[in-house]
């Protein structure tokens, strides 16, 4: 099922997400409804807080659908490796329209747990890397704007 996206200025967006303390049917649904709203706006990573849900969930998949290996599903995800800086254009499906250039890492290495509750590392280059850290982000209640200095951010909020 489609869940709405929240918009920036929604304050569950700006609230940190907790931990999941099991994978019960109704988190196994959230996920299904995350990769699904995912691929339909489309994007190439969807944070639980963006559709309301304040827990730590995220799903990214940089084929947005094409590769059915791209998928990747993050539970309670915590970083475990970053290193180095890219600086590249990104978006936000809560800030639709919008694109600034952020400093992120080049790579970064995630531990977390699958949609069936194995631990699983990650890691991440470029782009992917990128995500990661964009998705943990909202996790911790953060917006790619909360990156950005001065006019550019001033833009985006006011409109
Ligand atoms: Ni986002």
């Amino acid at each position: 099922m489609l869940r709405p996206i929240l918009r920036l200025g929604d304050s569950i967006l700006t609230e940190p997400a907790r931990a999941v303390d099991d994978i019960t049917p109704e988190i196994e649904t959230l996920i299904d409804d995350m990769i699904e709203t995912m691929y339909a706006a489309p994007g190439i990573g969807l944070a639980a807080t963006q559709v309301g849900v304040p827990l730590r969930v995220f799903v990214v998949d940089l084929s947005v659908g094409r590769d059915p290996s791209g998928l990747i599903v993050m539970v309670n995800p915590a970083f475990v490796e970053r290193e180095g800086t890219q600086l590249e254009e990104e978006g936000c499906l809560s800030a639709p329209g919008f694109n600034a250039t952020v400093v992120r890492p080049q790579r970064a290495v995630l531990k977390g747990h699958d949609r069936n509750g194995v631990e699983r590392t990650m890691a991440g280059e470029g782009l992917l890397a990128r995500a990661f850290q964009h998705e943990m982000d909202h996790l911790d209640g953060i917006v790619f704007i909360d990156r950005l200095r001065g006019i550019k951010r001033d833009l985006i909020v006011r409109k």
